[in-house]
């Protein structure tokens, strides 16, 4: 029989502090319609120093074992996926392992392609699984990042914060990965990347999204000719349609838009049929609001967690609909700058709306506090090293540095 293999459960985990993207245009001198239209964002994470990517992914991790309820130690694998680690040796994941008294018999590591680390993490452990190797174990997959583009900089609006983490096991409770079904899409480009001692990136913007749709046009189409290929979808016209829903990578809202049309337009050029362009604009709409508007509501009001992104989609589209889409195929695009990335796709499990009940994610964004700009510039000047030194009652926190280690404080048991 058939080994189901995928996500069986997610964690979220978000700074305490966010700005309106109003009031950050208000303050920059820009419309605010620029900011909430032009780029769909609404509010984006503050990470105060405290809340590195360690605190953060920690805390995502311990929330999805939490939902899973999974046993700690039938986990044999744990991949951090990240761009912003805290160490040139160290990762990120063995912090997390340490902080979470994880088992010791396990694989423990990070991976590193900028906003594609998770899925590369993700796509480790899902074959892990499948070749037989992990036996009866499970798999915990985090995506943590802290996106600083610097106060003033065009990219500034499309900052953010946060971690997920997933659960990846056997008979998952929320999508079943199609295993070996996806297309890959790799180029040697400097749209982003940080350089060594850099807190904030590097990013060519606007060459950046051109990098995006370039490899998503190659990686859509190589997913494609593999599933009309296993008969997973009929060929024909616009393909992407009989996908219940597509959630792509999310640096700023308006990308996914932008990404849909690229694939509908994919479509429409394999199929060699003529279209009025008219016409498709209005599909384009409409098919943009029932296949991927659903999977933007937790993004918009986090902004952009680099690895994170797309997994905040998927926690955010089965927050909204997963009671809707049991038993349905729905895909996933993910693409770390640089470049490579990989659409894939799964089949949305039939409990997933009592599963990612669990996530709260109205909690998680419903506990945070609204700051003003001018407090969002003090917190973006503080050193990496000056946490603010709350205590932690509801998470982890970077504490300092003592004899060069990095010292973390956990909440009370
Ligand atoms: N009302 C409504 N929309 C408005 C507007 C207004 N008053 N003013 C501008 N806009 C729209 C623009 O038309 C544009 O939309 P479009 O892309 O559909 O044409 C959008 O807002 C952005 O405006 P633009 O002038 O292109 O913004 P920018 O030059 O300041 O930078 C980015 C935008 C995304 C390039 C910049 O934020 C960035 O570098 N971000 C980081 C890199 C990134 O996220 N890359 C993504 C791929 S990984």
């Amino acid at each position: 029989m058939k080994t189901r293999i995928g996500i069986d459960a997610l964690g979220v985990a978000v700074p305490r502090r966010y700005v309106e993207l109003a009031d950050l245009a208000s303050a920059r001198g820009v419309a605010p319609e620029k900011y909430l239209r032009g780029l769909g964002v609404r509010e984006m994470a503050v990470a105060e120093p405290g809340e590195d990517t360690v605190a953060l992914a920690a805390l995502a991790a311990r929330r999805a074992l939490a939902a899973s309820g999974i046993d700690p130690r039938d986990l044999g694998m744990l991949v951090v996926g990240t761009e912003t680690g805290v160490d040139h040796a160290k990762p990120v994941a063995s912090y997390v392992h340490g902080l979470l008294e994880l088992p010791r018999a396990m694989r423990v590591y990070d991976t590193q392609h900028a906003c594609y680390g998770g899925t590369a993490g993700l796509m480790a452990a899902v074959e892990w699984i499948a070749s037989g190797a992990a036996g009866d174990r499970a798999a915990l997959v985090v995506c943590s990042d802290v996106a600083r583009y610097g106060v003033g900089t065009p990219g500034e609006p499309t900052q953010g914060a946060g971690a997920v983490a997933m659960v990846v096991a056997t008979n998952p409770a929320l999508v079943e990965l199609d295993v070996g079904l996806s297309g890959a899409a790799s180029t040697h480009v400097h749209d982003f990347w940080r350089p060594l001692g850099a807190r904030e990136a590097q990013v060519d913007g606007h060459y950046s999204v051109q990098c995006y749709l370039d490899a998503l046009a190659t990686a859509y189409r190589g997913w494609k000719a593999i599933a009309v290929e296993r008969d997973v979808v009929r060929p024909g016209g616009v393909v992407s349609e009989r996908l219940a829903r597509i959630c792509y990578h999310v640096p700023f809202c308006k990308m996914a838009r932008k990404a849909h049309q690229h694939v509908r337009r994919c479509d429409l050029e394999d199929a060699s049929a003529p279209w009025d362009v008219a016409q498709e604009e209005a599909r384009a709409d409409a098919s943009f609001a029932a296949q991927v508007e659903p999977s933007l509501g937790a993004c918009t009001r986090v902004g952009n967690i680099y690895t994170g992104s797309l997994y905040l989609g998927l926690a955010g589209l089965l927050h909204a609909d997963a009671r809707d889409l049991g038993g349905k195929r729905i895909g996933l695009f993910s693409y770390g700058s640089g470049c490579t990335s990989e659409f894939f796709s799964g089949v949305v499990a039939a409990r997933a709306a009592e599963r990612i009940a669990r996530a709260a994610i109205d909690d998680v964004l419903a506990a945070r506090e609204r700051i003003s700009v001018a407090e969002y510039e003090r917190i973006m000047a503080l050193p990496a090293t000056s946490p603010l030194g709350a205590a932690p009652t509801d998470g982890y926190r970077f504490v300092g540095v003592s004899g060069h280690q990095r010292q973390y404080a956990r909440p009370p048991a």
